[in-house]
């Protein structure tokens, strides 16, 4: 049952009770408990100032809350759940308290009817019974993960600063989300003579400009459309209809207008004395670029960066190892914007509607303005401002124009390595084809452990992590070190895989104009604050960081590196972070 003072302002939400739960006849008294009054007590909150309870208020079978729907994918609440739901209102409305912190997925979608714990946590909104609401993950949930706790943590601070009211505040937006070409010129002008500093943010269309937002604080912005959907959207459709010249749908103003925004636009991104912030500023000013010959100058913050420098750890689970966190994810302007502003999600808008798409981009324009008044601080606090400023911004610079360049490729030379390779392929696969008499791919999983434990019958190997029998390269490499009468096909199998990554990856990737390789620097992404590269955005390019270094005289790799020239005049020199 709920317990705590019936005058709470705050009252907390968990799914059901535990083992321990249920002996006392109390919430949160077992191990989720002492999680949770850590917690409480570390935001300035003592347990016996709010009252606590249950969606439940039974224990479910093998503590599993999904016991209470009908149907696995848990679509269909249970008539024993939507009991619970309606008593877990009454039991609110009797309190009646200015705010309901909801714990987990589970609560937030009782108390609210939205789904999506990552989704919607953060984010003040209201209960169906019209209260003020403020969901977080659930302690469990932050005793698996527990690199999230600081989330939680910021999310039980955010619903302690919004307890003392009932309602939720207005935010007094005043977004220009359909200006006329007076008033885009008038307050750009504006921006330009005061030398405002301003956030920025484009949306796309295809690789164009689909509109461009300015704010000039965290409050008050404009966006500046460039196309118009003036054929409307069309049902069904999963992205925009470009013509067959790639052209975007119509544009918005008439030649001569145009002409003139871009100018202004261009005046204020290339004046270094108006200082600018975006999030992933990049991938804007690589679109601005291309688009209009617009150099960003004078950007001071880019959102995501600072983020990451300052929680460079606060990534989602590591893909292989749940535990342990990577550095993807939880830098989203989204993300950023459920930690450091007031304002709830705002961002399922709908990409076919030009109003809608203008206003979202205005918010997020106010949104990246705010985060960098917080971030700014938050650097300073972490003592990790001279760091951000000296190393981290300047590294992104160098590496977004290294991404841009590309590097040229010696296609020439490519192709004999790949023709090499091709051969070397088939040759290998005749070989493993006389061995075992008959075809094997050793790129499926399914052919590769037959072949492995029914075959050859070699001991099982399991995946460290999932568990799972696995016939990956770590696991033929200790086959062929531990089954010498095997030793010999195993090397092959494992010299296929390796020669047609090299293909794949490397030899076969498509270049972009010019017969230049690309690739995309991500200064967040990792969490040790070493480089990531990737495929480009648009999909080009390759993650360079998977060129082999073919220092192997008897590989089929070696030298492989030379297929990369520098630009004539230049000579490549290595350099370490
Ligand atoms: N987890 C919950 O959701 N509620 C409790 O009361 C205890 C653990």
């Amino acid at each position: 049952l709920g317990d705590g003072p019936r005058s709470a302002r705050i009252v907390i939400v968990g799914e059901a009770p535990g083992q321990q739960e249920e002996a006392q006849g109390k919430p949160f008294v077992g191990p989720s408990g002492q999680v949770l009054n850590q917690m409480l007590s570390s935001c300035g909150i003592a347990r016996n100032e709010v009252y606590v309870t249950n969606v439940s208020k039974t224990r479910p079978p093998n503590n599993d809350f999904g016991a209470f729907y009908e149907d696995k994918s848990k679509r269909v609440p249970s008539q024993v759940l939507k009991k619970a739901i309606e008593e877990l209102e009454l039991e609110i409305r009797s309190i009646d308290p200015h705010i309901v912190l909801a714990m987990g997925s589970e609560p937030l979608r009782a108390l609210t009817g939205r789904m999506g714990i990552d989704k919607w946590r953060g984010s003040l909104i209201l209960t169906g019974t019209g209260h003020k609401c403020l969901a977080t993950y659930h302690t469990a949930f932050i005793m698996r993960m527990y690199h999230y706790r600081i989330i939680c943590e910021l999310d039980i601070k955010k619903m302690k600063k919004h307890s003392s009211t009932r309602t939720i505040a207005p935010l007094g937006y005043e977004l220009l989300i359909d200006p006329t070409l007076d008033v885009v010129m008038q307050k750009l002008d504006y921006i330009h003579t005061h030398k405002l500093p301003v956030s920025f943010d484009i949306e796309t269309v295809g690789r164009h400009v689909r509109c461009l937002g300015f704010a000039w604080n965290s409050r008050r912005a404009i966006c500046i459309p460039f196309t118009s959907n003036k054929h409307g959207p069309r049902a069904g459709d999963t992205t925009l209809i470009l013509d067959a010249n790639e052209n975007p749908p119509g544009s918005h103003w008439r030649e001569e207008e145009e002409h003139l925004v871009v100018k202004e636009c261009k005046r204020i991104l290339e004046d270094k004395d108006i200082p600018k912030c975006a999030q992933n500023a990049v991938f804007d000013m690589t679109v601005l670029a291309e688009e209009w010959g617009i150099h960003t100058q004078g950007l001071d913050m880019d959102t995501m960066l600072a983020q990451h420098t300052c929680y460079a750890e606060l990534g989602k689970p590591a893909q292989g190892d749940p535990t342990k966190p990577s550095a993807s994810g939880k830098k989203s302007l989204d993300f950023l914007c459920s930690i450091w502003t007031d304002t709830p999600r705002y961002s399922d808008y709908d990409a076919y509607d030009d109003l809608s798409t203008w206003k979202y981009n205005c918010m997020d324009c106010c949104v990246t303005f705010e985060v960098w008044r917080k971030l700014h601080d938050e650097l300073k606090d972490l003592e990790v401002d001279e760091f951000y400023y000296n190393h981290v911004l300047p590294t992104m610079w160098a590496t977004a124009r290294m991404q841009n360049q590309g590097v040229h490729i010696d296609v020439k030379l490519r192709q004999e390595y790949t023709v090499r390779c091709e051969r070397r392929l088939e040759e290998i696969q005749s070989e493993i084809k006389e061995v075992i008499g008959t075809e094997l791919n050793p790129n499926s999983p399914k052919q590769m452990q037959e072949f492995l434990y029914d075959s050859l019958a070699l001991p099982k190997r399991y995946h460290p992590v999932t568990k799972r029998l696995t016939s990956n390269e770590e696991a033929i490499e200790w086959h062929r070190d531990h089954s010498p009468e095997h030793g010999a096909i195993l090397g092959r199998l494992l010299e296929f895989r390796g020669i047609q990554k090299l293909v794949s990856n490397t030899l076969r990737v498509e270049l972009s104009p010019g017969d230049t390789l690309r690739t995309t620097f991500n200064v967040a992404g990792t969490v040790n604050g070493r480089l990531a590269s990737s495929a480009t955005i648009w999909g080009e390019g390759t993650n360079v960081q998977n060129i082999p270094a073919g220092r192997d005289p008897e590989h089929i790799s070696y030298g492989i590196r030379r297929i990369v020239i520098p630009p004539r005049g230049y000579t490549f020199i290595k350099a370490d972070l």
